[in-house]
């Protein structure tokens, strides 16, 4: 377990990765206190370096004695690296602090966002859950709400960034467009159809009941997250041409009724959003603006006319920070703060 010290021995695993790069710069960009950073990724990535704080680091592969005197290890290299390697740092003294699917929904494993439920951290045994990016910033926005006016039911869309998948997707989004425009015929790899110009309404895998697993993650990590089972979600997650931010389209349906004006004034008094809403001036959330910002950006607040007690709203946040890289940060200095 986690000892109190000045600074602290910090391991990214996945640090070639998009999420993995995003960890490195809000490390310092935060200035968390790091005494030594130790770089992992796969063997693809033997003899790179990448720079922290002015100095170049190597990457290395992961083996047996790879987390030895790590404090930190912040994951994220894919569900199975995580399942194999998770155990192994905690083992060894690490917390590790995990950003893929894998141990989410164990129910040994707390699964967090810092500003709706730090109390979570109490209880980990070695190894913590970042929930999903579309989650992340989705609960964010859905806590206050709850605490105000109960929430009773959810329906949330997605319009979710080719950067969700990874290095690869941006890729493929970038040579897709770029062949499109120059009349050559385009390839598809990543996805099952062409991402350029077009919106694929599948995010991982189908399921039994017709929902992706993304779908699901959406319910499951909500009810974890916020201790409730009894709030109803219903998603349907999107991937749009975007390199960076997720937008969200959000009704909340509540028990007690609550004006948006009244929405507007509790987010507005709320951790990690700023509320951007004045459309009549134009003024609502964009993927292109809100990209390297921290905080949910929510806008086009208003209620659902089509029933009683019903709010619209749209969100946007950057999935690689705040749905991330920041995520896992910001658990990490929860973590140093309370030792
Ligand atoms: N992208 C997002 O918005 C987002 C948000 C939340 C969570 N996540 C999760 O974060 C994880 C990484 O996502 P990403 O978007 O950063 O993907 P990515 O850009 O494809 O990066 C994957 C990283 O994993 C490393 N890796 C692959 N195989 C490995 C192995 N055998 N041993 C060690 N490292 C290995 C890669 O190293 P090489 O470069 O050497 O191949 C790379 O550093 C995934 O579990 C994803 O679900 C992503």
């Amino acid at each position: 377990m986690l000892k109190k010290k000045n600074k602290y021995v910090v391991a990214v695993v996945g640090a070639t990765g998009a999420v993995g790069e995003e960890m490195i710069a809000t490390l310092e960009q935060r200035e968390f206190p790091v005494e030594e950073l130790r770089l992992f990724a796969s063997g693809r990535s033997e003899g790179r370096t990448l720079t922290f704080k002015d100095a170049e680091i190597p990457v290395r592969t992961l083996s047996a004695n790879a987390f030895k005197g790590v404090d930190i290890g912040l994951f994220s290299a894919g569900g199975e690296r995580s399942k194999i390697w998770a155990p192994v740092a905690a083992k060894s003294g690490c917390v590790v602090i995990d950003n893929s699917s894998h141990w989410r929904m164990d129910p040994g494993v707390p699964l967090v966002v810092p500003e709706v439920n730090p109390q979570d951290l109490k209880w980990h045994k070695g190894i913590i859950a970042n929930p999903s990016c579309s989650t992340i910033q989705m609960v964010v926005v859905l806590k206050p709400v709850h605490d105000a006016a109960k929430i009773k039911r959810v329906v949330v869309t997605t319009f979710q960034s080719v950067s969700g998948t990874g290095r690869k997707a941006m890729e493929e989004l970038m040579q897709q467009t770029s062949d499109l425009l120059n009349f050559r015929q385009v390839q598809t790899n990543v996805y099952p159809h062409q991402i350029a110009f077009n919106c694929l309404p599948h995010i991982d895998q189908f399921l039994e009941n017709g929902y992706t697993r993304e779908e699901m993650k959406m319910v499951n990590e909500t009810k974890k997250i916020m201790g409730d089972d009894s709030i109803r979600l219903t998603a349907t997650t999107v991937r749009v041409p975007v390199f960076r931010c997720h937008s969200e389209s959000l009704n909340i349906e509540t028990e007690k009724k609550i004006t948006a004006d009244e929405v507007r004034a509790v987010l507005s008094a709320a951790p990690g959003i700023v509320v951007y809403d004045a459309p009549e001036k134009n003024i609502y959330p964009l993927a292109v603006d809100v990209v390297d910002k921290d905080e949910t950006y929510v806008g086009r607040i208003r209620e659902d006319e089509s029933i009683e007690k019903g709010i619209n709203m749209w969100i946007v946040a950057d999935n690689l920070r705040r749905g991330a890289a920041l995520n896992a940060v910001q658990i990490a200095e929860k973590l140093v703060e309370t030792v």
